[in-house]
């Protein structure tokens, strides 16, 4: 079931996603090579207490810490630990969901830890960023999800990098992960009508070579099959009743 939402309960959405926003400025300066993910949790967790926020990742169906950090062949859920060290030429995922006035905001983007990282993380990170920037150009009121999917799986392909199936965008609002799912790949005009009314995540994660993930043994931490790098950046997004796009994880 989709719940869909009116125009006032979408700008009732805006301060999560302003605060999402501004925590992933804050982790932007924060990132560098010597600090643990466990650094960027407290980071994450004390700003958005601060804010009067919750985060929402925190004991979510048993996630122990407030914000998933995903390093290197980390395709998604990595778990902040105090004994990962980031070094000169990782590339990091940060995925932030705080809770504001009993919505969430969620939003992540992959992040380049010091100035050597190699070309090809460079690349495949570039690729992520637009694949987000393609699959919000092709919502509109009326479209089909698959069109989603098709624009970004039709762009990672042709650079030859693999689209995560196992992994999917989602409907947000007062609950983290509701309908619709979200595909990042796809054909077009397939799947579901898009509508006034709905918000959801556009998340792709793209691999560098093949799209397959296998979760660990700590029951989060989705890894890449091969051992090759994944990037993502993620929006909440919102169709007003005018047939309006708003991004929602941008700044107030
Ligand atoms: N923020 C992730 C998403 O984009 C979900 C993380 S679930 C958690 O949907 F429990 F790992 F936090
Ligand atoms: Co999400
Ligand atoms: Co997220």
């Amino acid at each position: 079931m989709i719940v869909l939402k009116t125009d006032k309960e979408i700008d009732a959405m805006r301060p999560a996603g302003h605060l999402a926003f501004e925590l992933l400025e804050l982790v932007k300066d924060f990132i560098k090579p010597g600090i643990s993910t466990e650094d960027i949790n407290v980071l994450v967790h004390e700003h958005t207490l601060k804010q009067g926020g919750t985060p929402a990742p925190l004991n979510y169906r048993g996630f122990p810490k407030s914000v998933c950090t995903s390093v290197n062949q980390v395709v998604c859920h990595g778990i902040p630990s105090k004994s990962q060290v980031l070094k000169e030429g990782d590339i990091i995922n940060v995925d932030v969901t705080p809770i504001v006035a009993g919505y969430h905001g969620d939003s992540s983007r992959t992040y380049l830890v010091g100035k050597k990282v190699p070309e090809n993380a460079r690349k495949l990170t570039e690729c992520a960023k637009t694949c987000l920037d393609l699959g919000i150009a092709a919502v509109k009121d009326g479209c089909r999800i698959g069109d989603i999917g098709h624009a970004i799986q039709t762009y990672a392909e042709s650079l030859g990098y693999g689209v995560v199936r196992d992994f999917v965008g989602h409907g947000i609002g007062k609950t983290f992960h509701e309908d619709p799912q979200v595909p990042h790949y796809g054909k077009q005009g397939r799947g579901i009508r898009l509508s006034k009314g709905m918000v959801f995540t556009i998340e792709p994660m793209i691999n560098e070579k093949s799209w397959k993930c296998k979760v660990l043994k700590d029951e989060w931490t989705a890894v890449t099959v091969d051992g090759k790098l994944s990037a993502q950046f993620e929006h909440t997004i919102a169709i007003r009743s005018s047939g309006e796009v708003e991004i929602l994880t941008l700044p107030q």
